[in-house]
């Protein structure tokens, strides 16, 4: 077998039998819960991050990056709904691939996981300190406790991010004690969400200071701004990608729907589908009514984000004089400049009350692979040890958010958002080649939802991951490799030895991992 240790797919759907939850969620609930895990930090703050690499191009770049989900979406959807267990796209990897590519999936995943947790955290600071501090309470919080430090594109004077690290810390705690999301408090902040971004997109598409020549030019960085800049309107799609970051969590909700064939793909799709309309019209109406040109360097190539460079020139604009692209808080800043500081206010307040519930949503998809790959022997057995009162592998998650702390601490949000998009991109290739090698070792096999035309969309999947990654900036796609490498000495050094399909244990722990923790997705019940 090429693959070497290749886990059998009895075993899986053994464990998926055991958990037998019941089929309960439709598609309405199924696009509530994409839409909960799905808007954040990507759209509310990194479209500035997004417009300095492209200018008005992002919203091309919201397109693109939305395509490119929409088809792994429906690659994961099969998947997903065939092998219903935890650990995603690294148990599907460890089926299909075997071991050794499964640990670099399942040490990816950390990326998209704990790294986003960090971008979201530091996203969820920008409105904080922005909105609450400043603007309602008229409190000014040191750079020195509000900013990652300079020398790693922060801000002048930064040294750590406090209110990113307090965030991260408190929702730990919360998944500690096993706090897990109900399904209507899931729906009443995708209702400020929504609302929150479709009073920004009614109020910036009809201000009197919208004009359509703010988007000339269109692409002032290219289409294409050339191999490890990150910029240009594919650069941009890479890094907003991130605003799509999450839907795959309604993947693992398949099992719990209700007639899956149809339900899934409409929930996947449509969640998809409405967050991309919303995203370019959100654009449109930012750049449309503040313009959103990027800052140029000498070179005429935009400054790269979470750059020195870049910090310093926002530095030398006075607050209310802010472009987009400098902004924190991006769309609560538009609305502020044209003349709408009330509703701006509320939007930061929407995403202060929103953001949180995106990053334990990310932490719990965290602790759960880290769970499920110690129940396979691969990480200690210690992360896997279950509180006996609060049910939840309480050592595994304070662990995963000691180290998101860490990062959201002392990296800015672009920065981090483009390191989790690697590893993301990793693990939804993998997702996709997965598909393809079940759809022929595993023919047979029942399946609630088939991806339609995967001779296509599989290889679209891929090629649309390997294409956004090769359009991070250098240093993000470099995190992938090095990340990588780091694995691969801990996967020979130890994991190998240990791994209990190594030593012949198969079935039973796969089946414990998910019973014995609270397997609920939080904001599906
Ligand atoms: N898509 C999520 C966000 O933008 C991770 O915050």
């Amino acid at each position: 077998m090429i693959f070497g240790r290749v886990k059998p797919i009895d075993a899986i759907l053994a464990t998926a039998e055991k958990k037998s939850l019941h089929r309960t969620l439709g598609w309405f609930q199924l696009t509530l819960f994409g839409i909960g895990c799905v808007i954040g930090t990507g759209i509310f703050v990194l479209t500035a991050a997004g417009a300095q690499k492209a200018g008005p191009g992002l919203m091309l770049a919201f397109a693109i990056a939305g395509a490119v989900c929409i088809v792994a979406a429906l690659c994961y959807a099969e998947i997903a709904a065939m092998l219903p267990v935890a650990g995603s796209a690294y148990t599907y990897t460890y089926t299909t691939m075997g071991e050794m590519l499964a640990w670099t999936v399942g040490w990816a995943l950390v990326l998209e996981y704990a790294v986003a947790a960090s971008a979201v955290a530091v996203g969820w600071s920008g409105f904080f300190t922005g909105t609450i501090l400043n603007e309602f309470l008229g409190v000014h919080l040191p750079a020195a406790l509000s900013g990652a430090p300079l020398s790693m594109g922060g801000v002048a004077g930064g040294i750590i991010n406090l209110p990113a690290v307090v965030i991260s810390l408190l929702i730990t705690w919360l998944l500690m004690i096993g706090t897990t999301e109900s399904a209507r408090v899931n729906a009443v902040l995708v209702a400020i969400k929504v609302v929150a971004l479709t009073a920004f997109i009614g109020i910036t598409l009809t201000s009197a200071y919208f004009d359509p020549d703010k988007f000339n030019p269109f692409l002032p960085a290219g289409v294409f701004g050339g191999f490890g800049t990150g910029v240009g309107a594919v650069g941009a799609a890479a890094t907003i990608f991130f605003a799509y970051v999450g839907f795959d969590a309604v993947s693992t909700a398949a099992e719990e729907t209700k007639n899956p064939q149809r339900n899934v793909p409409i929930g996947l799709v449509g969640s998809l589908l409405f967050c991309t309309v919303f995203y370019i019209a959100v654009a449109a109406g930012a750049i449309g009514t503040m313009g959103g040109q990027p800052i140029m360097g000498p070179n005429g190539v935009p400054f790269p984000t979470g750059s020195e460079e870049l910090a310093r020139q926002c530095a030398t604009y006075a607050a209310d004089k802010l472009p987009l692209v400098c902004s924190n808080e991006a769309l609560a800043h538009v609305l502020r400049q044209i003349g709408w500081s009330g509703v701006g206010n509320a939007v930061g307040l929407a995403a202060m009350l929103a953001l949180p519930s995106v990053i334990l949503i990310l932490m719990f998809g965290q602790t759960r692979i880290f769970f499920v790959m110690s129940r396979d022997g691969l990480l200690p057995e210690v992360l896997s040890r279950v509180h006996p009162k609060w049910k939840t592998p309480h050592i595994v998650t304070a662990a995963t958010g000691i180290a998101v702390a860490i990062a959201a601490a002392v990296l800015p949000v672009g920065k981090l958002a483009d390191i989790a998009n690697a590893g993301t991109l990793y693990a939804f290739m993998m997702v996709a080649i997965a598909v393809m090698i079940l759809r022929k070792t595993a023919a047979d096999r029942a399946r609630s939802f088939k991806t339609p035309i995967l001779w296509l969309l599989g290889p679209l999947t891929i090629f649309g991951c390997i294409f956004l990654f090769f359009n991070l900036p250098i240093d993000a796609m470099l995190v992938l490799p090095i990340w990588g490498a780091v694995g691969m000495v801990i996967y020979f050094a130890y994991s190998r030895n240990a791994s209990h399909l190594g030593r012949g244990i198969v079935e039973s722990h796969e089946a414990e991992a998910v019973t014995d923790v609270r397997p609920e997705v939080p904001g599906t019940h």
